[in-house]
């Protein structure tokens, strides 16, 4: 039986089978891919719940679903097939982004989820919830080819820089952090039962500003934009005031819209890999 079976080895399943394959542990591993690629498995959850194929998946302890099921009835059919074939319940982790906390202020794993900023996967997250399985809320995925200097040059416009003027925080969390992370509750929740069932907000625990990336790497063009936005824009103005500059406003700091304290401290663990805005 292998250790953790990953459903889907993209680009966050890739981070986990690098540290696995750097840990001197005895934590194997199998992946898919629609495709089959790189020697994985080639698998794929289709729509149908009625047609939900195991066959070719291993046995692992901990099943690892990297991308959104769309539908409950799949998501349950995919665990009842599988747990048939494993002769037993197995245990389950899925992904998710955070877009779900968006109450205003500060969000952690018990605030109230907006269940419309994501209808179609949070019903498939309860299904895995109801049969004692863990949700990671992830914050923005970076590492490797996802550079956030990279995301500066998206917000060209007046409306997408407006837009970030007024909702300025960024939650990051990077893949080796990711990947630590699934490690952690793969290990953990066979231990402590406690852990089991629950939806867990996985961020750096740093909140950064788009305001502070914008002056690092944004053109000459998008910095006279924010400022006159800053100088002209009712909507703007009432949020940060009038005479504003955008270094002042970055030096005021911000009030985080995520919480993630309460995974890294269950899990006994603190984030390591952190963006550098120079
Ligand atoms: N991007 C972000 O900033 C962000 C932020 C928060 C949360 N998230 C969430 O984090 C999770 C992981 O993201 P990621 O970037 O690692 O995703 P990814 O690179 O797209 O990887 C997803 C993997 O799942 C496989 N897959 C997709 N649909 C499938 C299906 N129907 N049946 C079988 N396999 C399927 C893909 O197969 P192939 O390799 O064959 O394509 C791929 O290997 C996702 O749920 C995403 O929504 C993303």
């Amino acid at each position: 039986m292998a250790s953790l079976l990953i459903l889907g080895l993209g680009w966050a399943g890739e981070f986990l089978a690098e540290l696995l394959d750097s840990q001197a542990t005895d934590i194997s591993y199998a992946a898919t891919t629609r495709d089959g690629r790189n020697h994985t498995i080639p698998w794929s959850l289709g729509t149908d719940p009625s047609n939900v194929n195991v066959s070719r998946l291993p046995i692992a302890q901990t099943v690892l679903v990297t991308f959104p099921v769309l539908d409950p009835m799949v998501m349950k059919a995919l665990i009842d097939a599988y747990d048939r074939k494993a002769g037993g319940a197995s245990q389950w982790i899925i992904l998710s982004s955070t877009r779900p906390f968006n109450s205003p202020g500060t969000n952690d794993r018990h605030s109230p989820l907006d269940r419309s900023q994501d209808p179609e996967r949070i019903p498939a997250e309860d299904v895995v919830l109801a049969r004692q399985g863990s949700v990671l809320h992830l914050a923005g995925l970076w590492g490797k080819q996802r550079q956030p200097k990279g995301w500066v040059g998206y917000f060209t416009t007046k409306d997408a820089l407006k837009h970030k003027l007024l909702d300025r925080q960024l939650h990051l969390v990077h893949g080796k952090d990711v990947a630590r992370a699934i490690l952690a509750v793969h290990l953990g929740v066979q231990k402590y039962t406690q852990l089991r069932a629950q939806r867990w907000i996985l961020t750096d625990q740093r909140c950064y500003d788009w305001l502070r990336l914008f002056l690092a790497w944004a053109s000459n063009d998008q910095i006279t934009i924010l400022q006159h936005l800053l100088d002209y824009d009712q909507d703007i103005q009432k949020k940060w005031g009038r005479h504003q500059t955008l270094h002042r406003l970055v030096k005021e700091g911000l009030k985080p819209r995520l919480d993630s304290k309460s995974f890294w401290d269950s899990f006994g663990l603190v984030p390591t890999t952190f963006l550098a805005i120079e």
